[in-house]
C-alpha cells in the first residue's frame, strides 16, 4: 500500500502537465483530463505490477525542480520530432522516459544539454531552464558539465581506465592537472559508479579491455567526475547482460539522492523499477506524465494503456 505521505505527494503534484494524446494521425487528438483523485493512492498498484518486482525504494518528498521544459519542440527540417513538451525534472528522483521507437525520446534528451545543436537540420522552440536560467544563456561546455549524458553504447576512449575519468576533469581545468592532482576525484568517481573495487588493482589497464557492463559504468564514472546536477541516460542498459543491468539499476537508485536523473528505456519493467515519475511519449507528443505507480497501474490515456498493457504479464 502507499502511505499517507505518498498520497499527499501525489495530490500536491496534481494536476500533472499532460498535453494531449494523438490517438492516430488520421484522428483528432483527444484531451486527457487529470483524475479527480489519484486512483493509485486509492487502490495501490495492480497485483501484476507488484509481481513485477519490488521497487527498491519508496518515494520521499520530491526534491527541487532542477530543469523545466516549457513547450519544447524540436524539428529536423520540416519534420517535428518533439512536440510542445512541458515537464519538470527534479533533484532526488528518476524520470523514466518511455515510448515506441522514433517517438522523440533521444531527441528530447539530447536537446536538454544542447547536443541537438550539432545536427544542422535540427531546430528548437520553447524553453529549457536549468535552475531557473535559460540554457541558451549558459556557455555550452558549462551546461554540458552540469547536464551530463551517458549513451546507449558504452563509448570509453581508447586510453586507460584512469585517463578516461581524468579526461573530463582535465578538460575543464585551465592548466592540465597531473595524475596526483586528479587521482582523488578519479577514485571517487569510480567508487560512485560502483566500479572501483573491480578495477582498483590496475587503473592503467586499457578501458577497452573491460566488459560491456564495466565499460558502461566507466562512462557513468566519466559523466559523474565533473559533478553534474542532472544525468541523462539514453538506454544505458540495452547493450548489457541482465547482471550488468542489475548493477547499473542499483547504481541509479543510489545516485538519485544526489542528482536528477532522466533515463530513456524500452524496458518497461526497468522504468517501473527505477522511475519515480514516468513520461510516455508518442509521435513526439508527451501523452502522459505521472508518478510511476499511477502510469503503470492506472494509465489515464488509452494510448498509454495500450503501450504499458501487458508489461507485467
Ligand atoms: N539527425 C536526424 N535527422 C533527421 N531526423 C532525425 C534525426 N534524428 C532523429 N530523427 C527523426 O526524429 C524522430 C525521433 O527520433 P528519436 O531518435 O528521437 O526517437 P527515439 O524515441 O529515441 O527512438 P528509439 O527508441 O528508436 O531510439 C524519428 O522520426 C527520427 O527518424
Ligand atoms: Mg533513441
Amino acid at each position: 500500500m502507499i502511505g499517507n505521505e505518498e498520497t499527499h505527494d501525489v495530490e500536491r503534484l496534481l494536476p500533472p502537465p499532460i498535453k494531449r494524446i494523438v490517438v492516430d494521425e488520421q484522428l483528432q487528438p483527444t484531451i486527457v483530463q487529470p483524475p479527480v483523485a489519484d486512483p493509485v493512492a486509492a487502490t495501490g498498484p495492480s497485483a501484476g505490477a507488484v509481481r513485477a518486482g519490488a521497487r527498491a525504494h519508496r518515494r520521499g518528498t520530491p526534491g527541487p525542480e532542477r530543469m523545466t521544459l516549457d513547450g519544447l519542440s524540436v524539428s529536423y527540417g520540416t519534420k517535428r520530432a518533439v512536440n510542445e513538451v512541458s515537464l519538470p525534472i527534479r533533484q532526488g528522483e528518476v524520470l523514466a522516459l518511455i515510448g515506441p521507437s522514433g517517438c522523440g525520446k533521444t531527441t528530447l534528451l539530447r536537446t536538454l544539454n544542447r547536443l541537438t545543436e550539432l545536427t544542422p537540420t535540427a531546430r528548437r522552440e520553447g524553453r529549457i531552464l536549468l535552475d531557473g536560467q535559460d540554457v541558451d544563456e549558459l556557455e555550452v561546455t558549462a551546461l554540458r558539465r552540469r547536464v551530463s549524458m551517458v549513451f546507449q553504447q558504452p563509448n570509453p576512449f581508447p586510453m586507460s581506465i584512469f585517463d578516461n575519468v581524468a579526461y573530463a576533469l582535465r578538460e575543464q581545468a585551465m592548466k592540465r592537472p597531473g595524475k596526483a592532482a586528479v587521482e582523488p576525484q578519479v577514485i571517487d568517481a569510480l567508487r560512485r559508479a560502483g566500479l572501483y573495487d573491480e578495477v582498483k588493482d590496475d587503473l592503467s589497464r586499457p578501458a577497452l579491455r573491460l566488459s560491456g557492463g564495466q565499460q558502461q559504468r566507466l562512462c557513468i564514472a566519466r559523466a559523474l567526475a565533473v559533478r553534474p546536477e542532472v544525468l541523462l541516460m539514453d538506454e544505458p542498459c540495452s547493450a548489457l547482460d541482465p547482471r550488468s543491468t542489475a548493477v547499473i539499476e542499483e547504481l541509479i537508485q543510489e545516485l538519485r539522492s544526489e542528482l536528477a536523473i532522466v533515463i530513456v528505456t524500452h524496458n518497461l519493467q526497468q522504468a517501473y523499477r527505477v522511475g519515480d515519475h514516468v513520461a510516455f511519449m508518442y509521435l513526439g507528443d508527451l501523452v502522459e506524465y505521472g508518478r510511476t505507480e499511477q502510469v503503470f497501474a492506472a494509465p489515464r490515456a488509452q494510448r498509454t494503456r495500450d503501450y504499458v498493457g501487458g508489461a507485467f504479464g
